[in-house]
């Protein structure tokens, strides 16, 4: 891979050694080991850092980068929505073009049940939105996730999340919170008449790129219909073409109650949204009114980005692009795997893939590895064994290849006696 360092005296590289201390010392850390790459430049499929090295991104800031980085429609639509306006008022007082615009081509695309959006900043917020939707709209206060499920980290959102090594620190969470095991058709008999809502991703992403079974998922469903449960596909990750259509849920056979996304829905900005019927939105808007409010939800210059980010999915068909390109991406892989036995299992959807390494040592030392080598992967955060690959869906043909041959390498190196 090629690596450019910046020649510069000084300068850059200096400079950059500064803001590494300083990142380190004021901006509040989340771990003890960030991957701490001082970007200087964002284009397509590439990070660059401040000397100048290039990076292949195969996690698109987690899932986030679908159009690639610096979309120029992106950047044209924020320009434009800058020159207008920015915050005007809190959620839902003013008919703001870019956000009505937004929700109907959503809705549009989504189709039936799905009639209204409520827009958010962040995923974890719209996974709160829709659990007090489905509380109030049912009247009901039981709320159920799934083992390894992962939702976001404010407290209502981690209460349906399924991993107790993240919920313990914060104990107490949500009552009256079930979770049950993944893809255990016996344990949905747990869902009954005094269950809300029941959230599940159709992929668990931090769960280690976990693919959930059709034929299970419309079991869920005949479960929720016959105890008047909502479902709630939490489609953060999944949403906007990633795993080959445009939301997980039309290839499952099944329409969940509310769809809740986020990371890429904002081509790049933040913008969470949940979707719903308007009987079940409605909910929101009385006794009492104003029952869930925001003051940046749905901001304009969020949604001017999304929906030049969504005219661009459509257009250029990159849930077909991600469908083709991660079978093309899943078949390396399996080569891969035939070659490396510390490969135990390959497996995905679409452009979010799994590799899955023999221990947590390994999988750590591969993902240091292929860094070196200057590709950007990392695991995820419920399963320290599991490599997720959400390159932008525009990732070509040859980028995969290059990818394929790093990790390759990244892989020799870790048989090398000292590596
Ligand atoms: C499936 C899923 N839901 C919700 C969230 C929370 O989204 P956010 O980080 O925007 O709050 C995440 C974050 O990674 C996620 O993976």
């Amino acid at each position: 891979m090629t690596h450019r360092p910046d020649r510069r005296p000084g300068g850059a590289a200096r400079g950059a050694r500064a803001l590494a201390r300083d990142f380190r010392l004021h901006v509040a850390q989340t771990s003890t080991a960030p991957l701490g790459i001082v970007v200087t430049k964002a284009q397509g499929t590439w990070l660059t850092d401040a000397t100048g090295r290039r990076y292949l991104d195969l996690l698109a800031g987690m899932g986030v980068v679908n159009l690639g980085h610096g979309n120029r429609a992106v950047t044209r639509a924020c320009l434009a929505q800058l020159r207008r306006h920015l915050h005007v008022m809190v959620y839902g007082e003013y008919v703001l073009p870019s956000q009505v615009d937004l929700a109907t081509r959503l809705v549009e695309l989504a189709g039936p049940p799905f009639e209204s959006c409520y827009f958010t900043s962040s995923g974890t917020e719209a996974v709160e939105g829709a659990l007090k939707t489905a509380r109030k709209h049912t009247g009901r206060r039981g709320l159920v996730g799934f083992a390894l499920g992962f939702h976001g980290d404010t407290f209502g959102a981690l209460s349906v999340g399924g991993n107790p090594v993240y919920r313990d620190p914060f104990l107490p969470l949500l009552p009256g919170t079930t979770i049950l095991p993944w893809q255990d058709a016996r344990a949905l008999r747990a869902i009954d008449r005094r269950t809300a809502a029941v959230v599940i991703e159709p992929v668990q992403a931090e769960g280690g790129v976990r693919v959930a079974d059709p034929a299970y998922l419309r079991l869920l469903r005949a479960r929720c219909d016959e105890v008047g449960a909502l479902l709630v596909f939490d489609e953060v990750v999944t949403g906007m073409g990633r795993t080959g259509a445009l939301f997980a849920f039309q290839e499952c056979g099944i329409r969940p109650d509310l769809l809740v996304l986020a990371k890429a829905l904002g081509g790049g900005l933040p913008l969470g949204a949940f979707l719903a019927s308007r009987r079940i939105l409605a909910t929101l808007a009385k006794r009492p009114a104003l029952a869930h409010v925001t003051t940046f939800g749905g901001h304009p210059l969020s949604c001017a980005a999304a929906l030049a980010a969504l005219n661009q999915t459509i257009a250029r068909d990159l849930p077909g692009r991600a469908a083709a390109s991660g079978r093309a991406f899943l078949r390396g892989l399996q080569d891969l795997a035939a070659r490396h036995p510390v490969i135990r299992a390959v497996r995905g959807a679409g452009l979010l893939l799994a590799v899955e390494l023999a221990t947590p040592t390994a999988t750590r030392r591969f993902a240091a590895a292929c860094l070196a080598r200057g590709l950007l992967v990392n695991w995820t955060l419920h399963r320290d064994t599991v490599i997720r690959l959400a390159p932008p869906l525009v990732i070509t043909r040859a980028e995969i290849a290059l990818a394929l041959a790093t990790m390759e390498a990244a892989l020799d190196d870790l048989r090398r006696p000292g590596h």
